[in-house]
């Protein structure tokens, strides 16, 4: 390990391999891998959810919070696949039956207690440190964990810097204002400069007003945020702040994500055999016989990801000579929508409705393309799998998105740099055109695997990334 240049508290409802929900707990899970050669120190302050109680159950106590919001909370230090974890075991709070956020009958009422406490608790031990472990920084990551900044700035900062992270700015984080005094911020905090938000509190735009720092995960996605359409009511609060608003773009863990390292189907850009078997292998496995580029979606199903857009374009893409495997979960009716056109074309298009890591990994062998037809993506990970993979990317020109495919138009496939598809605005026109365009690029096997050597060849890692956050947190040090 480098010299330790600094000490930073990430704070954060998920992080891989503990807890995922989405590509939030990727991002957490690897950010401390990424900065150790970098000489950062970064542990990671999560909940023990019930899930994760017999695993920290012997971890050593090394903070103790009498008063968390109904019950006493204890803080357990160990280590998982290198990564150092704070779990903040609270019964009270997190040990349930169901989501982080939701049980069976939707959002956990007392959300706002719940990460108000992991908030609190980062922010003391930022303030007060830990035996032998001071940080230089807390890095809060989304809503959960942006009353940390707030609490640092209205009780006490004892000396830490504070970057707030926005993963996706659709989820803020909202508490009626009656909460004020229980969620311990001052009455002075409750104006709309500060973090009053249409007569109630917003938790993220608590830890946008008072970090010293904000970032977001892609430099298109940063831009975006400052406007109507992408700012969901905060791009005020954002523009205000643009002087220190930065986008610095994910990586994806690339020995988890690396084509060269799965097993009976492993491939590389100059051996690519592995892939046409694990595509073949795929299509004996859903009863498949696709003519054309076989293209897979791997995403939650809400209406971010456009997975409505699928029923108006998906039987032109058929009739061309396409097919589609569809891996998601999320809104009963997106759902219900893509298993009837799994109906209707049968050995085309084939549906698996749930979250399986394992089938994640084997659809990106084998696709021959990914659709990721977002109406909005702060970053997005499945299209940096799929440049990886050789699977080309077809993509709405958004946030993340717009960041790291370069469409094929002829000038970028002249200059020999194109990488995958993008289309704007993200609508059935415009990405049934851009499934056209696939369908053109597929028939002709020079230029495809043009396309995905380029695609190939992309760094996806999270070296450059990594060297942006050190550099922040350089400059914010005390
Ligand atoms: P978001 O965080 O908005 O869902 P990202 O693209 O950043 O979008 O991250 C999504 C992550 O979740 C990726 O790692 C993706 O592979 C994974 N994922 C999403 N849905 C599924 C699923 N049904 N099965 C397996 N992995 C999934
Ligand atoms: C959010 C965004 C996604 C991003 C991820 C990790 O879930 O929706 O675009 O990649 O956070 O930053």
């Amino acid at each position: 390990m480098a010299t330790i240049k600094g000490r930073v508290l990430s704070v954060a409802s998920e992080c891989v391999p503990l807890i995922k929900t989405g590509g939030l707990a990727d991002v957490v899970g690897a950010l401390p891998g990424a900065l150790k050669p970098l000489g950062w120190d970064m542990k990671v302050l999560i909940p023990a959810y019930r899930a994760l109680r017999p695993l920290v159950a012997e971890w050593p106590e090394v903070w103790r919070e009498e008063d968390l919001w109904g019950g006493e909370g204890r803080v357990l230090a160990g280590e998982v696949e290198g990564i150092s974890i704070l779990a903040l075991d609270a019964p009270h709070l997190y040990d349930r039956i169901g989501g982080p956020y939701t049980g069976a009958g939707g959002d956990w009422p007392d959300n706002p207690q719940r990460f108000a406490a992991l908030s609190w608790v980062g922010s003391r031990i930022a303030r007060e440190g830990l035996e032998g472990w001071k940080p230089d920084v807390l890095h809060a990551h989304d809503w959960q964990a942006g009353l940390a900044p707030a609490y640092l700035t209205y009780h006490g900062a004892g000396g830490v810097a504070s970057v707030m992270t926005v993963h996706n700015i659709a989820f803020q984080g909202w508490a009626p204002a009656a909460l004020l005094a229980d969620l311990r911020l001052p009455g002075a905090a409750f104006n709309s400069h500060a973090l009053e938000y249409y007569g109630g509190i917003s938790m993220l735009k608590a830890g946008l007003v008072t970090a010293d720092r904000i970032t977001t995960v892609s430099p298109t996605y940063a831009a975006e945020l400052m406007r109507p359409e992408f700012g969901m009511g905060l791009q005020g609060v954002i523009a205000e702040r643009a002087s220190v608003v930065q986008g610095i773009l994910n990586g994806v863990d690339t020995k988890v994500w690396s084509p060269e390292n799965e097993g009976e189907f492993a491939y590389s850009a100059k051996a690519m055999a592995g892939k046409a078997a694990a595509r073949a292998a795929l299509s004996t496995e859903f009863g498949l016989d696709v003519p054309g580029p076989l293209a897979i979606v791997v995403s939650r199903m809400t209406d971010q990801k456009g997975i409505d857009l699928l029923p108006a374009v998906v039987p032109d893409f058929v009739a061309g000579g396409g097919g589609v495997i569809v891996l998601g979960s999320g809104a009963p009716e997106l759902e219900g929508a893509v298993q009837d056109l799994a109906r209707r074309f049968a050995g085309r298009v084939t549906v698996r409705i749930g979250y399986d890591e394992a089938l994640s990994h084997r659809l990106f062998q084998g696709g021959d393309a990914v659709l990721v037809p977002s109406r909005f993506e702060p970053c997005g990970l499945t299209q940096m799998y799929g440049l990886r993979y050789g699977t080309i990317p077809v993509v709405a020109a958004v946030g993340g998105l717009a960041d790291t495919v370069i469409n094929a138009s002829p000038a970028a496939l002249g200059a020999g740099v194109a990488t995958g598809v993008t289309f704007a605005p993200t609508d059935a026109l415009a990405f049934g055109q851009a499934l056209r365009r696939l369908l053109q690029l597929h028939a002709e096997p020079k230029l495809w695997a043009r396309l995905v050597k380029n695609a190939m060849a992309q760094p996806v890692g999270w070296e450059t990334s990594a060297a942006a956050y050190a550099g922040l947190y350089a400059d914010i040090r005390g």
